[in-house]
């Protein structure tokens, strides 16, 4: 495990500023391939429509013509079956011994004579081999091919039912061989299509995707995937970006924050299918949108504040900290207008993430008539503490309060007393600020997991820099 957290800091120091970098492991390719097959399985062992129609030209008989309307699959089982990485090109799909049992109605005319029947075909040592490359398009979405195609099937048996299934019967061991050559050459160019049906997929991708009316993120790949024999990483943008605004360029100035080695020993008792590293830059990028977008903006009144806060949006209780106020403005209600005057900062350290805010606060007599009168306008900057944690598919956590300083600005109504005030506002935040926001973090956000898959018992570590994410994968039923 240790090794493990060790190569996947050397991908993210060797990548350009991934804001995320995804490690597959072979447990998660041994997923897949249990995913893919029973996949393929309830989509190949039904009817389907061949429409096969044809005719066999004998010297001796004249023109035999047969169709083959329709086949069914009754049994496909690829047990015998690895995947592997394979380095510097994708992922090797090996198959032996399947079996493959399927039948066939038939049709068969005979200059006058009609015949029909159905016909049974069975193989049970197909073989396959299949490379399949990974790759990236200009765009940054992953892109597949067939890099290696090898299929056969060795023993071919074909029985017919019905009809004058005798006489096909006599000629079933030429038959066999005609198939075999057929089905051989027919194996690959199918797995080629099946290939490129994925590939077309692919191109439909979605890689940045609208949180809300302000913030996308992007999650395009920055580069071809780097796959070894023992994993494949992928380095993803993880960038937000303003909806509307500078997608697919660098318009954050803020440079990736790249994790310094310091591997500890993660809580996972055997290799997850999937480790995920997520940078300070993903939640930096995202600070950085909303602050430029002018969301960190809020309005506060009176009625706004819990009851017993200690502190009231009233000239007679801010009048404390300020003589003036109350003496001028007798008993009014007053307003406060809250912004970032700079982007927040947020840093992942082992014990914690640590945020930096820098707010400021202007504060308002409202007069009856609902003019508002600039008293005051204070710096407020806080220090928090966060702890996120995974549960029910779901990102949550607790905050903390670690520091809080108000410093004086401009004021219209004489010097406030900003010591008292900070002391009082720290109060109100630690008994009701805090709480409220803990109630809302623990609610959480869901993760955005790609359809049909949930994270099944996964880990969440900080460390230096980057949040890891160490994880299985569950097919939602
Ligand atoms: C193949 O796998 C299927 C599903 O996992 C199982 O039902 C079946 O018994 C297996 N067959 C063999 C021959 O191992
Ligand atoms: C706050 O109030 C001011 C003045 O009433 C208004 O101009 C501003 O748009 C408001 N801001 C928000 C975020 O509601
Ligand atoms: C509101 O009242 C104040 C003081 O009574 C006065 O100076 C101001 O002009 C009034 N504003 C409006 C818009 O009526
Ligand atoms: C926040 O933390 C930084 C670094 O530890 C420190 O320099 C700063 O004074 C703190 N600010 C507040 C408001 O506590």
């Amino acid at each position: 495990m240790q090794l493990c957290l060790l190569l996947l800091l050397s991908a993210l120091a060797t990548t350009t500023n991934p804001g995320i970098t995804a490690r597959l492991t072979p447990r998660a390719l041994e997923f897949g391939r249990q995913l893919g097959l029973q996949l393929l399985q309830s989509r190949l062992q039904k009817d389907h429509e061949l429409n096969l129609k044809g005719s066999y030209h004998s010297p001796l008989l004249g023109t035999l013509t047969y169709t083959v309307p329709r086949i069914h699959v009754h049994e496909l089982q690829m047990n015998d079956s690895t995947v592997d990485f394979v380095e510097d090109v994708g992922v090797r799909l090996r198959v032996q011994h399947g079996r493959v049992r399927l039948s066939a109605d038939w049709g068969a005319q005979l200059g006058a004579i009609q015949d029909k029947g159905t016909a049974e075909l069975r193989t049970h040592d197909l073989a396959v081999g299949l490379v399949l490359g990974v790759g990236v398009d200009g765009s940054g979405r992953p892109m597949v091919w067939s890099a290696a195609c090898d299929a056969r099937a060795t023993n071919l048996h074909v029985e017919f039912h019905q009809g004058h299934s005798w006489f096909y019967n006599l000629l079933a061991p030429l038959l066999q061989r005609v198939l075999r050559q057929e089905l051989n050459k027919q194996l690959c160019p199918e797995l080629h299509r099946a290939i490129g049906q994925l590939e077309a997929a692919l191109k439909d991708m979605r890689v940045s995707s609208q949180l809300d009316p302000f913030a996308a993120i992007d999650y395009s790949l920055l580069g071809r995937p780097l796959i070894m024999v023992e994993h494949g990483d992928a380095a993803i943008k993880g960038e937000f970006f303003r909806v509307g605004k500078c997608q697919q360029s660098p318009c954050s100035p803020l440079p990736a924050a790249l994790p310094v080695p310091l591997p500890e020993a993660l809580p996972v008792v055997h290799e997850p299918m999937l480790l995920l590293a997520v940078t300070d830059f993903v939640a930096n990028s995202a600070a950085f949108t909303y602050f430029t977008a002018g969301a960190l903006r809020r309005n506060v009144s009176g009625d706004m504040l819990p009851q017993r806060f200690p502190l009231q949006l009233r000239t007679k209780s801010l009048g404390l900290f300020s003589p003036q106020l109350q003496e001028r403005y007798p008993d009014q209600p007053m307003e406060l207008q809250l912004w970032a005057r700079q982007q927040p900062l947020l840093s992942c350290r082992p014990d914690a993430l640590h945020g930096t805010l820098f707010g400021s606060a202007e504060a308002f007599v409202v007069l009856p008539n609902a003019t508002r009168i600039p008293a005051f306008l204070l710096n407020i900057d806080a220090n928090v503490t966060g702890k996120p944690s995974i549960s029910g598919n779901r990102l949550r956590g607790t905050v903390k309060l670690t520091g809080l300083r108000v410093t004086q600005v401009k004021s219209h109504v004489g010097p406030v007393e900003v010591t008292r005030l900070e002391t009082l506002l720290k109060f109100g935040l630690w008994l009701f600020g805090v709480p409220w926001a803990n109630k809302r973090l623990q609610a959480g956000i869901p993760l955005p997991t790609p359809h049909g898959l949930r994270l099944l018992n996964p880990q969440l570590s900080l460390q230096e820099g980057f949040m890891l994410i160490a994880t299985d994968l569950q097919h939602q039923t």
